[in-house]
């Protein structure tokens, strides 16, 4: 049997792996062919994540908002992240990503945060900004891009830039206290 496959499936870089503990390096820009088919083939798989169908036939798929080039072996400053706010879709493919400025104020999920690369549950709140300003270039919209986000969306963003220098989502959680949080933090 001839099994045709236009595009290498993406394999998840776990945490017990250190390359996730790296530092990855800027993109060149004007984005290169190469760097242009991995952000847009992670977008691919992210949006596969998301779909029933492809997960029951795809048994190692988890189901995911966000991914980062080192999750899947590459130490190059780029994200995707993709999901629903009510009816409008949140699609990005950022290369280069800087937060440039952020808020005073906090806020946390109320569940605590999961990552692809994370199969063993971590229990415990992790703060982030509430707002944050990022500036990147956007392999989707072919443009510099200038984004203020909120809530769900900075919380997704600060995830995905963290893992660019090698930060997961746990190292944030207070091992003393995993589930306390401040009165004025706000819980999503
Ligand atoms: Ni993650």
């Amino acid at each position: 049997m001839l099994i045709l496959m236009h595009m290498k499936e993406l394999k998840i870089v776990k945490d017990n792996n250190s390359l996730l503990r790296l530092k990855s390096s800027d993109v060149t820009l004007p984005i290169n062919k190469e760097d242009e088919e991995t952000i847009l083939s992670m977008m691919k798989y992210l949006k596969n994540s998301q779909d029933e169908n492809y997960r029951s036939t795809h048994p190692n798929v988890r189901e995911g908002i966000g991914l980062a080039a080192p999750q899947i072996g590459v130490l190059k400053k780029m994200l995707v992240i993709h999901f629903f706010r009510e009816d409008e879709e949140v699609t990005r493919a950022l290369v280069n990503p800087k937060i440039v400025s952020k808020s005073a104020k906090k806020c946390y999920l109320k569940s605590g945060e999961g990552c692809l690369s994370v199969d063993n549950p971590h229990e415990g709140f992790v703060f982030r900004d509430f707002k944050i300003k990022v500036e990147a270039y956007d392999a989707i919209k072919k443009q510099n891009v200038s984004i203020t986000a909120r809530g769900l969306e900075a919380i997704v963003l600060q995830h995905e830039i963290d893992h660019l220098y090698g930060i997961l989502y746990y190292d944030h959680i207070n091992k003393m206290n995993p589930l306390f949080a401040p009165e004025d933090f706000i819980q999503l």
